[in-house]
């Protein structure tokens, strides 16, 4: 039988772990390696690798029966939103149960991933030791290097200044007059803590959101088979996504009502065209007069902040919820980067011009991310077991440039949305897709893509050392 292409995989959060259960399932050799000293990445509250967003109070707002891997089901006793520590229980037994772990390289990581004239890829961990793969598989998260604004406001603040991602816990925010800056997730949490503790929080904002509760008639708004027959189209990818805007729009008049009404700021685009801002408690918390909307800061002044409107408010703490970097400080930048957070990719997992690298997770989905991180790493499977076959080149990027100018054309200018996709359309469209490269990979009589040359290239340098 003709051997497999070897894989390294940087990364054993939720993603990592996903590639990394499904290549051990399928045969494929492969090593993990891991900055930390336990799986799980941003999830893990407190990680020593210092890069976890987590906070004290997180809780997933993609409801539990939407985020766990398709044959790893999470224990009935979770809520609906479990808390942080339940979801990095909840990867850690998935390890323990499908009995990987020591696949896993713990406190290790890749400094430096070479892409070699032979195309094979050097990886340099942080031991020192260089190792040759075929194949490399990057799962190293986007939600970890803060993005703070830019360029930073006209003048200087006094008090302290922070990122979302430094914001661990609400006793930071206790007592202080506080200005949250973004209408992102972190912003809704972030505001929500402080009204609870702060002596003032001030939500300022450079644009309106659509606020998606995380409850809809009694069950999870992302839980289409919980809302009759209506809801179920919504989740429908034959549907127009026209058609389902405007049901998820009705939907959201009748249980939220305008934005407006709670004193935000209207939005410039309609639901769907921007990231999901879910909360299920600013609303709330904003009608109980505990957060005070504000426009976009214009200026910092000391002890004070000036905002777009004029006005101007004493405060000692701004937290910046402006979003994250995409990096990946082990490339050189000329091989692979994404500037203002733009990496096109084929379905965001293949690369156009290098066949040996893949993504996993590298997407904004309407949606949770580990599913999608399990599909994707079966697809790359397929792929490196020569059971699918890419589209030529040429199909290959019109494809890729047809899904860019849908994806720009429908959502709000910002680097936030350079990688959206929709959950259930991904899902089938992935199929589909996989199905139509089987056929491909038949004609081609199911050669492998990657042919398996790093094992031997290993055992000559080591023959020769
Ligand atoms: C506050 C917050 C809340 C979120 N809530 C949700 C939610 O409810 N639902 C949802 O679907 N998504 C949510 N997300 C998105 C989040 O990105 C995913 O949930 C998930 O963490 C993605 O997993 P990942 O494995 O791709 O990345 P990460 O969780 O960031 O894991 C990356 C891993 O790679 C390791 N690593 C990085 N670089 C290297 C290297 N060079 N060498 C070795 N190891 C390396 C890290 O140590 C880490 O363990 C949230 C994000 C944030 C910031
Ligand atoms: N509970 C949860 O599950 C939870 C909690 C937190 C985060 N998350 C997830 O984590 C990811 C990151 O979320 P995030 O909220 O940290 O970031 P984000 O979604 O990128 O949102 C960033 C926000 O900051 C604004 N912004 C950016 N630059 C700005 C500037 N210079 N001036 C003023 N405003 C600026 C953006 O406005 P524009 O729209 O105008 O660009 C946007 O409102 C998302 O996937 C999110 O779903 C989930």
């Amino acid at each position: 039988m003709t051997s497999l292409p070897t894989a390294c995989i940087v990364g054993a959060g939720s993603s990592g772990i996903a590639g990394a259960k499904v290549l051990h399932e399928r045969g494929i050799p492969f090593d993990c390696f891991e900055k930390s000293d336990r799986v799980g990445g941003n999830w893990v509250f407190g990680n020593r690798n210092r890069m976890s967003s987590a906070y004290r109070t997180l809780h997933i707002n993609t409801s539990r029966e939407r985020m766990e891997y398709s044959d790893y089901p999470m224990p009935k006793s979770f809520p609906d939103f479990p808390h942080h520590s339940q979801i990095a229980a909840y990867f850690d037994d998935y390890v323990e149960h499908f009995g990987f772990r020591e696949r896993i390289a713990f406190e290790t990581g890749v400094e430096r991933a070479a892409r070699r004239d032979d195309g094979l890829w050097e990886i340099t961990l942080d031991t020192g030791e260089t190792r040759l793969y075929d194949t490399l598989l990057v799962a190293n998260g986007h939600h970890w290097n803060p993005r703070w604004p830019e360029p930073r406001f006209p003048g200087s603040f006094d008090g302290q200044e922070i990122h979302a991602h430094d914001y661990t816990d609400p006793k930071m925010l206790r007592d202080r007059r506080v200005v949250v800056l973004g209408m992102g997730n972190s912003a809704m949490d972030i505001a929500v803590d402080a009204s609870y503790v702060a002596e003032r929080t001030f939500l300022a904002a450079r644009r309106g959101a659509h606020v998606i509760p995380k409850y809809v008639g009694g069950a999870p708004v992302d839980q289409p088979w919980r809302h009759g027959r209506l809801s179920a189209v919504m989740a429908n990818p034959r549907v127009p996504f026209k058609v389902r805007q405007r049901l998820l729009e009705r939907a959201i008049e009748q249980h939220v009502g305008r934005v407006e009404d709670y004193g935000l700021p209207t939005p410039d685009h309609r639901i769907g065209e921007a990231h999901p801002t879910v909360s299920g408690r600013i609303l709330d918390r904003l009608t109980h007069g505990t957060i005070t909307p504000k426009p976009n800061i214009a200026e910092l002044r000391g002890d004070r902040v000036r905002f777009d409107d004029g006005s101007v408010e004493e405060a000692d703490l701004i937290v910046y919820c402006t979003g994250y970097k995409v990096t990946f400080p082990f490339f050189d930048e000329a091989l692979i980067s994404a500037p203002d957070n733009d990496l096109p990719l084929f379905r965001r997992v293949f690369h156009p011009d290098y066949d040996n690298v893949f993504f996993l997770s590298l997407l904004q989905p309407l949606g949770a991310t580990m599913p999608l991180a399990e599909r994707q790493a079966h697809w790359i499977a397929d792929y490196l077991r020569g059971e699918y076959a890419l589209p030529d080149r040429a199909a290959l990027r019109a494809d890729m440039e047809r899904e860019r100018e849908r994806m720009f054309k429908r959502y709000v200018a910002s680097k936030r949305h350079t990688m959206q996709i929709d959950y259930d359309d991904y899902m089938y469209e992935t199929e589909r897709e996989c199905r139509r490269g089987a056929e491909r990979a038949r004609a081609r009589g199911f050669a492998l893509p990657v042919p398996a040359r790093a094992a031997a290239r290993r055992e000559e340098q080591g023959a020769a050392a």
